[in-house]
């Protein structure tokens, strides 16, 4: 299976009531980590960029490092660019190959939005390729994205307009969730998932996936959350298997690095396995 459509994706996960894990990856290795767990557990999943992650690369090499490594691949996977609130980024990653965007131009007025939100639909259409909507912030600063204060939520009706006038194929509510580790266990207003999805019918994306209760996700993902993004545990996860590693090395004075990779590999792998098994997309590969 190549690289597929995020909507067909979501689609399908939306349908059976599973979640497929969004990981924002970082490098090469990561990219080969989350693919092999993929592999392993036989789930598909999506492969999340921020803006930062594509600006350090730069777009080229950065797709080019996807696509080498998805060579061998036999599971769905899809390419989307996290938060981005520059249309020029969209343009360039939708040219070069991504499969979905996330438009987030939650800063503009909702009218504003709206409208620049429907043209991202139609370049990303022509493209091939699926967008991500969001009108509210989500609360924390993910690659110097966002804000740590809390944003204001939109009216039930404005969300739903907006998801219908825009024709978006996936949307991200704020309901209580927040990127970054939680201070306290947020209180999510799961309702809100509920009501958005009996009204348009369309996936929701669940942000600020890491820290939340296996409770959370399930309760989530059985109301429609059929993307769940995930950056922070895997960021930990990669930086602190190396801390332990490098830590041993320097007892030892051994420093080989092949070992370090290995060792930052099987983190990362472990890591999206058991949020693959905790959302239920193992075993969904077509
Ligand atoms: P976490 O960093 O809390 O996992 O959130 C990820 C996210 O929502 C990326 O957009």
């Amino acid at each position: 299976m190549p690289v597929v459509s995020t909507k067909e994706i979501l689609d399908r996960a939306f349908d059976a009531r599973y979640g497929v894990p969004a990981f924002n990856i970082l490098n090469d290795l990561t990219i080969e980590a989350v693919l092999a767990a993929a592999v392993e557990e036989q789930a598909p999943v999506i492969l999340q960029t921020s803006v930062k992650t594509v600006r350090m690369y730069g777009r080229d090499p950065l797709v080019a490092i996807f696509q080498a490594l998805m060579r061998d691949i036999d599971v769905p996977v899809a390419l989307h660019l996290d938060h981005c609130p520059e249309r020029s980024v969209i343009t360039e990653c939708l040219e070069a190959g991504w499969n979905s965007v996330l438009f987030d131009a939650h800063e503009l007025d909702v009218a504003e939005n709206l409208r620049q939100t429907t043209e991202v639909v139609a370049e990303a259409r022509r493209h091939g390729a699926h967008v991500e909507g969001e009108i509210e912030g989500i609360q924390g600063v993910e690659d110097g994205i966002g804000s740590d204060e809390a944003s204001v939520q939109q009216s039930l009706e404005v969300a739903v307009d907006f998801i219908k006038r825009t024709g978006v194929d996936c949307f991200a509510p704020a309901i209580g969730n927040a990127h970054g580790q939680y201070t306290a266990a947020p209180t999510l207003d799961h309702q809100r998932v509920s009501d958005l999805v009996e009204a348009t019918d369309v996936p929701m994306a669940l942000h600020g996936g890491t820290g939340l209760s296996v409770e959370q996700f399930q309760d989530l993902i059985a109301r429609g959350c059929a993307k769940v993004n995930i950056s922070t545990a895997l960021k930990e996860r990669y930086m602190q298997s190396s801390l332990e590693f490098l830590r041993e090395a320097e007892e030892k004075g051994k420093w080989d690095p092949p070992s370090l990779f290995r060792h930052q590999r099987a983190a990362v792998m472990e890591m999206a396995q058991r949020h693959m098994r905790l959302f239920g997309s193992t075993g969904r590969a077509w």
